[in-house]
């Protein structure tokens, strides 16, 4: 390892160490290495939401049966926000989508875990995103084969 990439290993050592002083392991690691970032063409479900922040969210969804077969986001927001859209896509994936309700701010937070108090408006950003997704899904798949399935309306606290 040259001098270079020694330096930039003791540096990045002292931020990570920092990091763990205010974030749970999970959010750096959702937030630093994220999956399911990008995006799907044609999805069955969109939403694109701006938070109270200014940041906005993308979500994209596609179906398989009954079940989200794929999920993936795209926001301009901070580190937490992109650990919020990973930890939500990556819950909704696979999911039935009646099971999907439960993709709530509160079930990010417990998963997050150490969510700053003045960030918890990130999980709630991405819990909407996912649901207002869901919601196209279900729609189109009513109009298409009269499937029926209920989707929260109440505030995803
Ligand atoms: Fe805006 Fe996190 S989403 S601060």
């Amino acid at each position: 390892m040259g001098k270079d990439e020694e330096i930039k290993e003791i540096m990045l050592g002292m931020v990570y160490e920092k990091a763990r002083e205010i974030f749970s392991e999970t959010i750096i690691e959702y937030g630093t290495n994220p999956g399911n970032c990008g995006t799907i063409d044609d999805p069955e479900g969109y939403a694109k939401i701006t938070g109270v922040c200014g940041d906005t969210v993308e979500m994209f969804l596609r179906m398989k049966g009954e079940k989200v077969g794929e999920a993936k986001f795209l926001t301009d927001g901070c580190m937490l926000s992109i650990a919020a859209c990973s930890v939500a896509a990556e819950m909704a994936e696979g999911t039935y989508v009646r099971e999907c309700i439960g993709i709530t701010q509160s079930a990010m937070l417990k998963r997050l875990e150490k969510m700053p108090q003045d960030h918890v408006h990130c999980a709630l950003l991405a819990a909407m995103a996912v649901q207002k997704a869901l919601r196209q899904c279900i729609e189109s798949k009513e109009k298409t084969r009269g499937f029926r399935c209920e989707v929260s309306q109440e505030p995803l606290l």
